[in-house]
Formats: C-alpha cells, structure tokens, sequence
C-alpha cells in the first residue's frame, strides 16, 4: 500500500506573506512528498478562489455560512493508498470549503489520516478534532503539524517539520 499527499493551497497574495507563487501549505506539502516518496494529488478548485487576498476572504465566508463544497478538478482513486497526509490552511478558523468537497467524496474507512495545516495565529483551530468526528471511520495518526504559513517559507520551519516527520 501507497502514501498520498493531498492538499489544498492557494497562491497570489495572501495573508502576511504578500504576493506568493506557491502557497504556504504546498511547501509543507512538496517537503513531505520529498521526505516520503510519497504520491501527490492537490486539491484546484474548478472555479480558482479570486486573488486578491480581501476578495477571498469574503467568498470563503459565503461558501462557510452556506455550508456551499465548490467543485474541484480531476480526481484520484484512494483505493491504492492506506496512509493520507491531509493539508489544507486554516480559513475562518475551518478547513477551505473545497477540501470538504475531497473528503466527502472520498471513502476513507480504514485509511489513516495525518493532517497537517499553515495557518497565521489559529493553530489547528481544532480542526483535527474536527475531522476525527466527522470521519470516524478513518484512523488518525499523530497529533497533527501546524505551523504559521510565514514560518512554512523558511529553513527553520522545513526543519521544524522534518523534526516532526521523523516522529511518525
Ligand atoms: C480566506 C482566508 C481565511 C483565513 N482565516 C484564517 C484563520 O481563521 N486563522 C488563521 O490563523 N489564519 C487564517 N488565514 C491565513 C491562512 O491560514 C494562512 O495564510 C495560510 O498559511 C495560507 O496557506 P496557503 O498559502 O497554503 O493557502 C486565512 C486566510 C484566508 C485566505
């Protein structure tokens, strides 16, 4: 059985971190791929989340309040996989609403869940507890890795979570 690296994402400008190619969580998320060997599938929604970083905001407090899971596009077959790396950035103290999108989709009894997040104050925001209620039937391995998405960007915080890789 394989390992999966599926996250979510988004460049341009963000939070902290000005105008960005390559969003914060996807450093994590490209270190751990690397470390791991592991297979990659990343989350793009259809519809790309606008770039300005105000203008997110305010569509991911829409899709929040209407519960709304936008569509993403292509797929990848779980069945292959037994160990799922998860990770995603911390919007309005949530998951992005496309990665709910994912995860329902998805059946994961049985796969084992190891999220990860950047976020810019929240933690986790308890969203690993989260996510261990709402998919009881996947195993949840580890306490999880959050990191500030600033400090994902530099040496200190890829070694921070080769440190933690290494726990596994
Ligand atoms: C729509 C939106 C909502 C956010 N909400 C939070 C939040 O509730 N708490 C927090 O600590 N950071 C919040 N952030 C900051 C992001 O979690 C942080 O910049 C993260 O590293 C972005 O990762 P990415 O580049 O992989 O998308 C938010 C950012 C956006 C765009």
């Amino acid at each position: 059985m394989k390992t999966l690296v599926v996250y979510y994402s988004r460049p341009d400008e963000n939070y902290g971190v000005g105008e960005i190619e390559i969003g914060n969580t996807e450093l994590l998320a490209k270190e751990i791929i690397k470390q791991t060997g592991a297979d990659e599938f990343k989350i793009e929604p259809t519809q790309p989340y606008p770039k300005e970083y105000m203008d997110c905001v305010n569509q991911a407090t829409e899709e929040l309040k209407n519960q709304a899971c936008p569509a993403y596009s292509g797929d990848i077959d779980l069945k292959d996989y037994d160990t799922i790396y998860l990770g995603y950035p911390i919007w309005w103290g949530d998951l992005p609403m496309v990665c709910y999108t994912f995860l329902e989709k998805h059946d994961l009894t049985g796969k084992i869940i190891i999220p990860f997040n950047t976020h810019e104050g929240s933690g986790n925001s308890g969203t690993y507890a989260k996510l261990r209620e709402k998919f009881p039937t996947a195993t949840f391995k580890g306490d999880g890795f959050a990191m500030t998405g600033h400090e994902a960007r530099t040496p200190d915080g890829i070694a921070k979570l080769n440190t933690w890789l290494k726990t596994l």
